[in-house]
Parts: C-alpha cells; sequence; structure tokens
C-alpha cells in the first residue's frame, strides 16, 4: 500500500473495514488549530471546569490492534508525567509499548520549549526520524509538547518538515485518540493546539514509570510571566486540581507500595489560588498528605514569592515531607529580579531563606539560575556568586539566558557578549560544584537513609538511590534492597554522589 492509499483511509480505525475518508467525515472535528502567543497570553475570568467523563470512545477501541506506539520526552518532570499519561492512552486503545523508534507504527516527540538548544534537538530528531517513514510508510509521526504551542514552530514544521503527520498541543493531550484518528484518515498534516487556557481533566490512564516513585501533577499552567519565559504562554493558566482527587491519588499510590510522590506543577506555591469557593493552598494540602502512608513526599517547582509561613510551618513538621526545597531564585541582584519581573528583591528573597532555615535548620536548599540577562552587568553577576554563597545553596541547575519568541525579554536590547555569558557560567558552575561537594562531605562515615531505585547507571554490580535530601547514593547492598529505603553507611564523597555500604541492621537482614 503506498503513502496516498493509507492516507485515503485503508488503515484507518478499524483495518478490517475498508471505508473511504469521505465516509470518515462524520469522525473528523478538528483538523487544522493552529497556536497563538497572543490568545495564550489571555488570562480569563471564567471558572476552572473539572471533567471526570473522560473515556475511549468505542469507535476508537480496536485502533491499536496490532501497532505499537513510541515516545521520546523532552524536557522537565510535567513533560515527563504527560508522557505517561499518553501512554496510558494508547494502551486503552490496544497499541503495545516499543524500546525503539524503529519498531514503532506511532512516534511522538513530546517537546521542550524552555531553551533555544532544547527546541534544535527536536528539529534534529525530526529530521533524522524521516528515513523510518521511507522505510515504513504506515509509521506516523506525531510532535506534541511544548513546541507545539508556538506559532513560529508550527510553521517550521508545516514548511520544512511535511513528512510530520500530525502536531497536538499540551492543552489537547486528552484527545489523542480522535487526533490519531483524523491523522489515519486525513491527506493533510493533522495541527491541532489549542491555545485557550485548558480545563482540569481528571481520569486519564496513566502508565508509571516504575513502581517505586510517583508523579501527582497538583496544578497546571502558570500565571507568573517571567520576562524570560515561555511556559505560561506554552501551559495556560493556573488550574489546582481539587485537594480530593489528589489526596486520593496519593493514597492509591501508597496503597499500591509506592515509596516516593513528587507533587508537580510550574509554581506550585500558587497551588489553590485559583478556587473561589475556599482558602486552601499548598500549606494545607501538604499538611493532609502528611498523613498519608506514603514514605517520601516531594513538590516541584517553587516560586519565592508565593512561599508562605503557613507552608513553612507544614514542612517543619518533617515525617514523610523531605528536607530538601527546590527554590529557583534566577539571579541575586534585585535590579536584574526587576527586569525578570520576579516580584521580589535579594533582601526579600534572604529573608524567605532565614524563616525557612529557622524552622528547618537542616533544610537542603536547592535553585535554578539564569547568567548572561539582556544587559547584566560583571557586578550583578558578582551579586548572583555571592547570594549562592550566602544562602549555601546544596545544588544548582544553571543556565544562560536564552530569547523566547514572543516573551518580553525576547525584545531587550543585550549588549552582553556570547563569551562573557559563558564565561559566568563557568564561574558559577564552579561555585556549585564547590559547594555541592562540600555539602556531601558531611556524610562521610555517617548513616544515612536512602531509597534505593535499581542498579547504578555506571555500575550493574552496585545500586543507586537517593536521601531524603535528593543526593544521589551508590551503594553496595543485595538486589532485594531495591524498592526499599535502607540504612545506608557513607564511605566516600564526590561533587556529585556519595558511595555507601547498606548497614546490616535487621531489616536488612529480612531483606536478604
Ligand atoms: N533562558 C534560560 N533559562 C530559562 N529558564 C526558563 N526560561 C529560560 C530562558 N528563556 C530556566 C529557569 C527555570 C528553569 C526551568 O529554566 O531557570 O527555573
Ligand atoms: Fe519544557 Fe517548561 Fe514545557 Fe516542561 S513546561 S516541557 S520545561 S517548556
Amino acid at each position: 500500500m503506498n503513502e496516498e492509499q493509507r492516507r485515503d483511509g485503508e488503515q484507518a480505525v478499524n483495518p478490517s473495514d475498508k471505508k473511504s475518508a469521505k465516509d470518515y467525515s462524520q469522525y473528523f472535528e478538528t483538523v487544522y488549530t493552529p497556536p497563538s502567543l497572543k490568545d495564550a497570553k489571555k488570562r480569563g475570568k471564567e471558572e476552572v471546569a473539572y471533567h471526570h467523563d473522560f473515556k475511549i470512545d468505542e469507535r476508537f477501541k480496536e485502533m491499536g490492534n496490532g501497532r505499537s506506539f513510541y515516545i521520546r520526552t523532552y524536557g522537565c518532570q510535567m513533560n515527563a508525567h504527560d508522557t505517561e499519561v499518553m501512554a496510558g492512552i494508547f494502551m486503552a486503545l490496544g497499541y503495545n509499548a516499543v524500546e525503539t523508534p524503529e519498531e514503532a507504527d506511532v512516534i511522538l516527540l513530546n517537546t521542550c520549549a524552555i531553551r533555544e538548544n532544547a527546541e534544535n534537538k527536536v528539529f534534529g530528531e525530526i529530521g533524522f526520524l524521516k528515513h523510518l517513514k521511507r522505510d515504513n510508510p504506515n509509521l506516523l509521526l506525531g510532535v506534541c509538547g511544548c513546541m507545539s504551542q508556538e506559532e513560529s514552530v508550527v510553521n517550521k514544521i508545516l514548511k520544512s518538515y511535511p513528512h510530520v503527520d500530525m502536531i497536538f498541543g499540551t492543552h489537547n493531550i486528552h484527545r489523542l485518540p480522535e487526533i490519531l484518528n483524523e491523522a489515519y484518515l486525513s491527506k493533510e498534516m493533522v495541527v491541532e493546539v489549542w491555545s485557550k487556557e485548558g480545563d482540569v481533566i481528571e481520569n486519564l490512564p496513566k502508565v508509571r514509570k516504575g513502581n517505586i516513585k510517583a508523579w501527582v501533577n497538583i496544578m497546571y499552567g502558570c500565571d507568573k510571566f517571567c520576562t524570560y519565559c515561555i511556559v505560561p504562554y506554552t501551559r495556560g493558566k493556573e488550574r489546582s486540581r481539587r485537594p480530593e482527587e489528589i489526596i486520593q491519588e496519593v493514597r492509591q499510590l501508597a496503597a499500591q507500595g509506592y515509596q516516593e510522590v513528587m507533587l508537580l506543577g510550574q509554581n506550585v506555591n500558587a497551588y489553590g489560588k485559583d478556587f473561589s469557593d475556599m482558602e486552601y493552598r499548598l500549606g494545607d494540602l501538604m499538611d493532609e498528605i502528611r498523613q498519608i502512608g506514603i514514605p517520601r513526599v516531594r513538590f516541584t517547582t517553587s516560586h519565592p514569592r508565593d512561599f508562605d509561613d503557613h507552608l513553612i510551618e507544614v514542612l517543619a513538621k518533617g515525617g514523610n515531607l523531605m528536607d530538601h526545597i527546590h527554590l529557583p531564585v534566577q539571579s541575586g541582584s534585585t535590579d536584574v529580579l526587576k527586569i525578570m519581573a520576579r516580584k521580589y528583591t535579594r533582601e526579600q528573597f534572604l529573608e524567605l531563606v532565614r524563616k525557612i532555615k529557622t524552622a528547618m535548620p537542616d533544610v537542603a536548599l536547592t535553585t535554578d539560575i539564569i547568567v548572561g540577562y539582556p544587559n547584566e552587568t560583571e557586578e550583578q553577576f558578582e551579586e548572583t556568586m555571592s547570594l549562592y554563597r550566602e544562602v549555601g545553596f546544596e545544588m544548582a541547575y544553571t543556565y544562560i539566558y536564552s530569547p523566547r519568541e514572543g516573551t518580553p525579554a525576547a525584545k531587550m536590547n543585550d549588549n552582553v557578549p556570547m563569551d562573557v555569558k559563558k564565561d559566568r557560567l563557568q564561574r558559577l558552575n564552579a561555585l556549585v560544584n564547590e559547594l555541592s561537594a562540600e555539602s556531601m562531605k558531611r556524610y562521610k562515615g555517617q548513616i544515612v537513609d536512602v531509597l534505593i531505585e535499581g542498579e547504578s547507571k555506571k555500575n550493574p554490580d552496585v545500586l543507586a538511590g537517593y536521601t531524603s535530601k535528593n543526593k544521589l547514593v551508590n551503594v553496595k547492598a543485595p538486589k532485594s534492597a531495591i524498592g526499599k529505603i535502607i540504612p545506608v553507611k557513607i564511605i566516600e564523597t564526590k561533587s556529585w554522589s556519595m558511595d555507601g555500604e547498606a548497614v546490616e541492621t535487621q531489616t536488612m537482614a529480612g531483606v536478604n
């Protein structure tokens, strides 16, 4: 069968059903809805609608029979969790999961738009996958995730990558069955990207990666509009899931034996701000989750601006709430923070850190930093370096500023040459390394609890896991320790990890 016939519907919903595409026209809902950054910027006053009625339409139930899927994920944990949802939908449609794109009948690239190099990687991959389409004309290739929310990306794909079959956005994931159906039937590239703020859809199927740690969305979107960031455009307005839905999901995960949940949102400290019927914020949610019998609870990502006293008070209760907070500061200069529209000063950030450390003296703080912001001076950069040391961050993700089309910062003139930006990144990374190594050294000879996740990537004879402060430990322990939290004696420390041995305790004897 050639490409044309396939697109005409011979391989459509039900492969044995030989209707023409015209006969399927009743099923066509949207074939071409391109994104609009202008619409994505709008924030409506309408209440968020909650949908509990997701189910796979009867007519799509056979769609995946004899077919397989592969999803490649780029970017953050939110994206990785979206992949779990899409995998759940594929499985519900009867598709098989495969390990390589070569084996797949549908390939999805779940993309990240946060920096230009993330986008370049995806374009490289789309180009590379063309040869698979030549070998297998029945293959469907789709692009989803944050990049598909950008007009410039969709236009570039339409113009230069016609072998892509479908593009759909972050608000359209639940429409995957309809989008696939249209892609099987349509001659054109299927583009369905809603730019309007999405609703909250519950009960989507999920296939979780692993059975030790689980991601749980608590909210979607971001209303902060930091001047450099594309996320408020690609992920829409802030929408919180109802607490009862989240608590039920965490309870289920605990019952299934998961050891850790990571609560996810682009700005989790804004959790609950959008509830019009109650005053219920992240601190309240954490206080309830604290009482669920799941050993470890974490959350990401925080915005310092909304980090309130009640949350600090609850986190200080400890228990299953981990003593690690990822708190992106972005810059140590009040002037740069102002241009970034972060809405706090260096002093306010330091005051927040002081409050957190007073309540939780042993807390580990980590952060995100952008260097080389438009017109950042050497003095302003030095302020970032001094703040880093003053706070005593134990780890940081560091980035050179990358202009994103459509954001206010992309229109700013920039007098900082790239070699200066690179030099600043190097100097900052040296400091990050130094403080990370120092934070590890403190553990030498101590016994720490480690959640063992599996074999070490570098050495399969050793297991690897994380401490409550999220520090990587390579552990000599029996394989039966995988999935358990065990006491480990730290023998050696490095810049980014530690080496240790399982402590022979009664529990370990049981484990053996
Ligand atoms: N350029 C560089 N880094 C960025 N980040 C977000 N947008 C940009 C950008 N345009 C960084 C921030 C954020 C992290 C997820 O990515 O530090 O916290
Ligand atoms: Fe990338 Fe941000 Fe989108 Fe995550 S939310 S996929 S980090 S752009």
